[in-house]
């Protein structure tokens, strides 16, 4: 990673939010269960911030993600990009999933641009752009390589590179790296925190993992299941580059950390 690129100050942008997610609810239903998946979630997203999302299983994170990115409706509620009310499936966004699903017979190179095909790009401008982006990751060398020759953690980057080729205003990622070896994950974050900091991208990201979350993120937003609702949003009030100093043992690390366990200790049983 280069020093100089992680080392410029970055301010999120103080104005109106990029992202505006106001009282979204969903249930679901099924024979004799309703689940009340989101109730009356609000959240503000500035330009260039990386906000993460954290709670326990079933809190709705995904369900939540989903109806930004206009794969689910809401039964409620209204949201907002740069002011526009988004309706439906936009191409601001950019969804990275946790199981990055590439197609087996289509190279690296090609699955990046897979995307911007459905868009109509042509070819030579897709292929040029998603080399960028592999550049961008590191995977330049293995562009033409089929994807199944690729360990777990270089897979997950080429989702991240896919997302990038759209150069979507806001990147949403669900645990994109909740399958991968510590070792592999610490490597990723770091990437990532490096290319949020060069992009200046906006970020919204759901992990389980609460040191991830205080790593990655300038805010925290904390989540109860049962229903799925944001309870807390944490500010993480921690200099960058947060890989110039002992982060992990860092007293406002510890601090942050068990503040945010405690409350998803709460958080887990869920029905108050
Ligand atoms: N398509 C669906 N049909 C029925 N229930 C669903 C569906 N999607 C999610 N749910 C339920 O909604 C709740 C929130 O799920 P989800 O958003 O996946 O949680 P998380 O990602 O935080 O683990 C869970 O109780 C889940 O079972
Ligand atoms: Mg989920």
């Amino acid at each position: 990673m280069t020093a100089t690129a992680t080392a410029v100050a970055r301010e999120p942008d103080q104005g109106r939010a990029l992202l505006e997610v106001v009282e979204v609810c969903k249930m679901f239903s099924g024979g004799e269960r309703t689940v009340v998946a989101l109730d009356r979630v609000t959240l503000r997203v500035r330009r260039g911030e990386f906000v993460c999302l954290v709670g326990p299983s079933g809190c709705g994170k995904t369900t939540l993600l989903r109806i930004i990115d206009g794969l689910d409706e809401a039964d409620a509620g209204t949201m907002f990009l740069d002011g526009q009310q988004l309706t439906g499936v936009s191409r601001d966004m950019a969804y990275v999933f946790q199981d990055i699903n590439l197609l087996p017979w289509r190279s690296v190179l090609d699955n990046v641009a897979l995307g911007l095909e459905v868009r109509g790009l042509p070819k030579q401008e897709r292929q040029q752009r998603a080399m960028e982006v592999l550049e961008m990751v590191g995977l330049a060398d293995v562009a033409k390589s089929p994807p199944y020759t690729l360990s777990g953690g270089m897979q997950q980057r080429v989702g991240v590179a896919r997302a990038l080729a759209m150069h979507p205003k806001v990147f949403l990622m669900d645990e994109p790296f909740g399958q991968l070896d510590n070792f592999t994950r610490e490597g990723l974050q770091v990437e990532l925190a490096r290319l949020w900091a060069e992009l200046g991208a906006t970020i919204v990201f759901v992990t389980h993992d609460v040191d991830e979350a205080i790593f990655l993120g300038d805010r925290i937003a904390l989540f109860h299941v049962n229903p799925g609702r944001i309870t807390e949003i944490v500010d993480v009030d921690l200099p960058r580059p947060r890989t110039e100093y002992d982060f992990r043992s860092d007293p406002r690390t510890l601090e942050l950390r068990r503040h945010i366990t405690q409350h998803l200790e709460v958080g887990r049983l869920g029905g108050r």
